[in-house]
């Protein structure tokens, strides 16, 4: 299928599904939104839990959107978070490793500054020398 979805939709993706976020303990919301090797798109936001580290990231959310939907590869992921408004919220650790599981050199991580700009990542910028079975 054609890319049809710009860097712009993603991103208003990752915000609208912001909005879902259950981010009730910590107050910092985050929207992530992928599209896949075929270009659909998936989204996920973070969902906290009483139970602290039993909470799930938006990217965690969003990737198992994708391989549930038959998705194998992640071609671009936009991620939006903070508190009040959206600041500039790079990928954790656990969920760089987690995108990158589903990325090539060509994937571009997109980190929303604000909801009208974002810094452009690849998955060597944000996990150099990672681990990885092949
Ligand atoms: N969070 C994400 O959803 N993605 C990240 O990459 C960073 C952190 C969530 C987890 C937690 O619910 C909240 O943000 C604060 O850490």
């Amino acid at each position: 299928m054609t890319n049809t979805t710009t860097d712009q939709q993603l991103a208003a993706r990752a915000l609208a599904v912001r909005k879902s976020a259950y981010g009730h303990y910590s107050g910092f919301k985050v929207g992530a939104a992928l599209l896949d090797d075929k270009g659909h798109v998936h989204v996920g936001c973070n969902v906290e839990n009483a139970a602290y580290p039993q909470g799930s990231c938006a990217e965690t959310g969003a990737i198992a959107a994708m391989v549930a939907a038959g998705g194998k590869r992640i071609r671009t992921i936009a991620v939006a978070g903070g508190r009040e408004q959206v600041s500039t919220c790079t990928p954790c650790g656990g969920c760089r490793q987690r995108i990158s599981e589903f990325a090539d050199t060509n994937t571009r991580i997109l980190v929303l500054n604000d909801a009208d700009s974002w810094q452009s990542f690849s998955i060597q910028d944000l996990l150099p020398a990672s681990f990885k079975l092949d």
